[in-house]
């Protein structure tokens, strides 16, 4: 039994013993690993006052980076008037956020429906894409990660999650993908017949094609894998072609990640768009945009969950997309990425134990090997993050392969805080 945080006497049951459950628990998978209470710019800070340069970006949802005053200020405003109503009573700042995502994804005509988590507005999609098609089989591509909530799982890869799909999942069919990826080459033509013929296989194994077929444009938490922009072009024709609905997961890669404002732009534009984490820059919203026609198969109330689109989250967003616009971080993602990628790939000259360095805008990973060390209890990844953390910078690692080390930080990080993790990082390495 883990250490308890909080040990007193109940009236109910004469004292009790609560831990945090061991799947969320940071501090019982790694005693060691910090505790943060305040976070400005790209830098979280543990109750001592000890800084640490956050390279993970609060799983990528930080884009604006920590305590940004435009979107507390908006925060606090709304806290005061109003935090929550329930979904089926109306707000405005729904409608001003809706406003405001017209101006910056790609969709002309689009009905925007409101989630509050990623998985969430995943299964919205697949939802969506069964009430289109009728059918139940979602395709999706290996390494892929969707979410944790039981729909999403059915379309992500990793085996540990998986396993808690429930034997009764054959609603959700799924296909791996693997002789697509990671070799796709780039032999573009290669590529799109070969998929061309994995969904007739498909159709005529099934009888039926998918409903949808569900992408990330760069898979990013199982190591940052970039998918080429010719494969996601050939899905979206694909798609179109065979009546199968296209959805992007642009859950991480949205709202600037990789050095664009989204990986969706003009002319390359899915039935669905999925967007979450950078939204709220810390707060939970996500959003489904797509065609009314599309999204409004969905009739009123069939999905919704009681904090849908609620005006404290929206408030924010509205904040944070009002920021988006006039910073146009994107920018900054794309020049201080390549002097990142660039710092990486000498380092990788230097020492042959980084390899793979990859990845686009602030959305870059690299790989750690260390044959040397077989016989340590853990990867030189996790002693390599457990040494950044002492030198005051989070990292975070894994995915398909425990060696990966991925970097997404606040999209706001200046050259010479690159620098800083630079060194510390190449600091790290000559220590472990
Ligand atoms: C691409 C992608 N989709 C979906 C999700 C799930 O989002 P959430 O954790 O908000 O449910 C994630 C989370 O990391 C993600 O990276």
């Amino acid at each position: 039994m883990a250490k308890p945080y909080f040990n007193f006497h109940s009236p109910f049951l004469g004292g009790g013993m609560f831990c945090e459950a061991r799947s969320i628990s940071v501090r019982r998978h790694n005693g060691k690993s910090p505790s943060m209470v305040r976070g400005t710019g790209c830098y979280l800070y543990d109750a001592e006052g000890k800084a640490y340069l956050d390279m993970s970006g609060g799983s990528g949802a930080a884009n604006l980076g920590y305590g940004r005053q435009e979107i507390i200020q908006a925060i606090r405003h709304q806290a005061e008037l109003l935090i929550h109503t329930g979904w089926n009573i109306d707000n405005p700042h729904r409608h001003a956020l809706i406003e405001r995502l017209a101006l910056v994804v790609p969709f002309k005509n689009a009905s925007v429906m409101g989630a509050v988590t990623g998985a969430e507005a995943i299964e919205v999609a697949l939802k969506i894409a069964r009430a289109k098609t009728g059918r139940n089989c979602v395709l999706y591509f290996s390494n892929a990660f969707h979410g944790k909530t039981q729909g999403a799982l059915a379309v992500s890869s990793n085996k540990l999650f998986r396993k808690h799909i429930p034997a009764d999942a054959v609603e959700y069919p799924c296909f791996s993908l693997e002789s697509c990826y990671p070799d796709i080459g780039e032999d573009t033509s290669d590529w799109s017949s070969s998929f061309r013929r994995y969904l007739d296989t498909l159709e005529e194994a099934r009888g039926q094609l998918p409903a949808a077929i569900v992408v990330e444009p760069i898979q990013a938490a199982e190591g940052v894998h970039p998918l080429p922009s010719w494969t996601l072009e050939t899905i979206l024709r694909v798609g179109l072609e065979r009546g199968v609905i296209t959805v992007f997961d642009e859950i991480y890669t949205g709202f600037g990640r990789t050095g664009d404002p989204f990986v969706s732009r003009q002319g390359m534009v899915p039935d669905l768009l999925v967007v979450g984490k950078a939204l709220g820059n810390g707060l939970p919203i996500s959003a489904i945009i797509g065609d009314p026609q599309l999204v409004d198969l969905l009739t009123y109330s069939e999905h919704s969950s009681t904090f849908t689109f609620m005006p404290l989250a929206c408030a924010a967003a509205c904040a944070v997309v009002d920021l988006y616009c006039s910073e146009r971080p994107w920018e900054n993602a794309n020049s201080v990425g390549l002097h990142l990628r660039a710092s990486l790939d000498r380092l990788a000259q230097q020492d042959s134990r980084i390899s793979l360095v990859r990845g686009r805008g602030l959305m870059l990973a690299c790989d750690v090997d260390d044959p040397e060390g077989a016989q340590q209890s853990q990867p030189l990844s996790a002693r390599l993050r457990d040494k950044l953390e002492e030198l005051g910078v989070i990292v975070r690692t894994g995915g398909q392969r425990p060696s990966t080390i991925k970097m997404t930080p606040p999209l706001v990080i200046s050259k010479r805080e690159v620098d800083i993790f630079v060194s510390a990082f190449s600091c790290a390495l000559s220590s472990v």
